[in-house]
C-alpha cells in the first residue's frame, strides 16, 4: 500500500510541474495487438461490443495509455482530483463517444492557452478507442460497497486455499462483477471482481494473485 500511495503523490507531483512548463507531451502506445479499425475516425467504439479478447485487450492497452497521457489530468483511475474534468460519466454511447473523440483528437485551447494537447494524430485511433474502453469500464463510486464484506471473505478463502473445486467461487465473482455498476452506462465493469474472476479462468487458476488482486483493489475504494 505503501508504494501505491508514493507511487500517487509521485505523480501529483509530476502533474503540477509539467503543466507549470506546458510539458505535455503526448507518450506513444502500442496498438499492435488490437484489430485494426480503418483510417476514418469512428464515431463510436469499435471496441465495447467486441467482447471476449479484443475487449480485454483495449482494456489492458487503453489502462497504460491512460495512465501515461491523461492520468496527470484527469486522475489516476479516472478519478479526477478537479485539475479537469471527472471522464467516468461520458455516455458509453455514440454522443458521448463523438466528443471523446473530438476532445483527444484536437484537444483544447483557450485564450490561445493549452489547457489539453492534442493526442490525434500521434497516437492514432486504435489507441484513443482502448483508451475510451479503460474510461467507460471504470466501476461508478461506491458501486463496489454493497459487495465489500463479502469479497473481503472471498479475499481470505482465496488467500487460505489449499485444492478443491473453485468453480462455485468463481461463480459467485462472475455473478457479482456483472452487476457491479460503471457511471459510463456501460455494461461491463472494470471491477475488482471480474480481475479476480480473470485470475482464476483457465487451466491454471491463480489463487494467491486472485487474492492479491482482491486486497489491492478492496483497499484503494477506501
Ligand atoms: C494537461 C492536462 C490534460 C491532459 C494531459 C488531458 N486532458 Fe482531457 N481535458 C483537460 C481539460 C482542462 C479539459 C476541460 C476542457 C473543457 O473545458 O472542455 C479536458 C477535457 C477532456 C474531455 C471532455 C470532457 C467533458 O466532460 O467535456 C475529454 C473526453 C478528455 N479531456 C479526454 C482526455 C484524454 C482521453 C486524455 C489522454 C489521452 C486527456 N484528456 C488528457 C485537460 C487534460
Amino acid at each position: 500500500m505503501l508504494k501505491v500511495s508514493l507511487a500517487a503523490i509521485g505523480l501529483v507531483g509530476f502533474a503540477t510541474f509539467a503543466m507549470a512548463h506546458g510539458d505535455v507531451t503526448p507518450q506513444p502506445v502500442n496498438t499492435d495487438a488490437l484489430p485494426d479499425v480503418g483510417d476514418e475516425w469512428l464515431t463510436e467504439n469499435p471496441y465495447r461490443s467486441a467482447g471476449g479478447e479484443v475487449w480485454s485487450t483495449a482494456l489492458e492497452i487503453g489502462s497504460s495509455g491512460y495512465s501515461q497521457n491523461c492520468a496527470r489530468c484527469h486522475g489516476l483511475g479516472v478519478v479526477s482530483g478537479g485539475i479537469a474534468p471527472d471522464l467516468r460519466y461520458l455516455e458509453a454511447e455514440e454522443e458521448g463517444d463523438e466528443w471523446f473523440v473530438e476532445r483527444f483528437q484536437s484537444g483544447y485551447t483557450q485564450n490561445g492557452i493549452t489547457k489539453m494537447p492534442a493526442f490525434g494524430e500521434l497516437l492514432g485511433q486504435k489507441a484513443a478507442w482502448a483508451i475510451r474502453t479503460y474510461i467507460e469500464a471504470r466501476p461508478d463510486d461506491g458501486a463496489l460497497d454493497e459487495y465489500d464484506t463479502r469479497l473481503k471473505e472471498i479475499r481470505d478463502q482465496l488467500a487460505a486455499w489449499q485444492d478443491g473445486d473453485i468453480k462455485a467461487l468463481l461463480a459467485e465473482l462472475t455473478d457479482i462483477s456483472s452487476k457491479i455498476e460503471t457511471g459510463s452506462g456501460s455494461p461491463i465493469a472494470d471491477s475488482v471482481a471480474l480481475q479476480a474472476a480473470n485470475l482464476l479462468t483457465g487451466e491454471t487458476p491463480d489463487f494467491t494473485g486472485a487474492a492479491e488482486a482482491l486486497t489491492i483493489g478492496l483497499s484503494a475504494t477506501h
